[in-house]
């Protein structure tokens, strides 16, 4: 089988990419990546020479490109987005062409080349924000309530593939995934950001009062879950997909990185609070278990403690990565 992985060069694309390649050998892998500041090869280098692996630079807006990379493979797999929050702040345009329009061109050229297999990744963030007392989780049924530009523009494309699928018979399947977390995450994002900053010695900015929870998703367990969604979804279905996490808040987070990493609280720095921030998230996975059998396979301790580990042995990428244009973008989000 020949698959199409677009935003394969990002953090949770190429981890898929090197996930799928070990366990379906046999299958060719086709990454397509504009290599915007979170698209990065050196995240693929012990794959880049594997005869089933080809990569491909270009835009996913780029409709001649796409249809001629689309009608040669069976399935597509859409990872790419413009996926940070405080950047869809700062400027949202850039969410709106990728997210939203690069999926129609996709989904358009899935059509045209005889209705391809297309599973779309996106997030928990489309269903908006969980209160902070409540004990309920996000469903394959909570209604969308988009806050950031991110999750709208994210929101903007679930709608377009579901309607792809009723308009024009697109077999499509859909996951809404909670925060990723593991290696090759660029360090804009709270994990990798927080332990890159111990590492240097920098204080970790923590927006608000740090009582904002998410549920952490170790990257291979989703990699697995979209594994699971292909051989046994079923077609037109949505499956959210989360972690381990029960109610893990930001501050509790830092003080567990804190500990692993021998450092004390006069590292953290209570920084503005992001616009629109949604206090909680918890993602109920149980239809995925049930009709896929999908299961986190360690603690949540367990992988922090890998994750963390990760980025000490590999300081080296997060130096090449912080040496670009993420200073500049530093220097603008935490200016106050
Ligand atoms: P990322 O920002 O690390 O990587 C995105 C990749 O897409 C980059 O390689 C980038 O170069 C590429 N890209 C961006 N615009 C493109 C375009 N126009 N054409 C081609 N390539 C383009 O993102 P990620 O964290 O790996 O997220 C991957 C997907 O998973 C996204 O769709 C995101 O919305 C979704 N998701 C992520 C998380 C998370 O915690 N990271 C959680 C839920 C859902
Ligand atoms: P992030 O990794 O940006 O993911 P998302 O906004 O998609 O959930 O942020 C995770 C949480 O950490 C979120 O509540 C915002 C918070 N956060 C901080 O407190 N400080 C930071 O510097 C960053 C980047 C995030």
């Amino acid at each position: 089988m020949k698959i199409l992985v677009t935003g394969g060069a990002g953090f949770i694309g190429s981890n898929f990419i090197k996930y799928w390649l070990k366990t379906h050998p046999e299958d060719q892998i086709v990454n397509l990546d504009k290599l915007t500041y979170a698209g990065n090869l050196e995240n693929l280098k012990d794959i880049e020479s594997n005869p089933n692996y080809k990569f491909i630079k270009g835009d996913i807006c780029d409709r001649e490109l796409v249809n001629e990379i689309v009608k040669d493979v069976d399935q597509i797999i859409h990872f790419a987005a413009e996926s940070h929050v405080d950047r869809s702040i700062l400027d949202s345009t850039p969410f709106i062409m990728t997210n939203v329009v690069g999926t129609q061109v996709l989904l358009d050229a899935a059509v045209k080349c005889g209705n391809k297999r297309f599973h779309h990744v996106s997030t928990d963030e489309v269903f908006g924000a969980l209160d902070l007392e409540g004990t309920d989780k996000f469903t394959e049924d909570t209604p969308y309530n988009p806050h950031s530009p991110y999750s709208a523009a994210k929101a903007g494309s679930d709608h377009l593939v579901r309607a792809f699928g009723d308009t024009f018979g697109l077999p499509f399947t859909i996951s809404n995934c909670s925060n990723n977390f593991g290696p090759y995450q660029f360090p804009e994002k709270f994990l990798p950001l927080m332990i890159s900053n111990l590492v240097e010695g920098k204080k970790i900015p923590i927006y608000g009062d740090g009582k904002y929870v998410r549920d952490w998703l170790y990257v291979d367990d989703h990699c697995r879950a979209i594994d699971l969604i292909l051989s046994k979804g079923k077609i037109g279905e949505t499956y959210c997909i989360g972690g381990m996490t029960e109610n893990v808040n930001n501050l509790e987070l830092v003080k567990k990185v804190m500990a692993i990493m021998g450092k004390g609280e006069d590292m953290i720095e209570f920084v503005k609070d992001r616009a629109a921030h949604d206090r909680r998230y918890a993602v109920d996975w149980s239809k995925a278990q049930r009709e896929l059998g999908y299961q986190p396979q360690a603690s949540f301790d367990e992988y922090l403690a890998m994750t963390v580990k990760w980025y000490l042995d590999n300081n080296d990428w997060i130096k090449n990565v912080k040496s670009g244009e993420y200073e500049k973008y530093y220097q603008k989000q935490y200016a106050q």
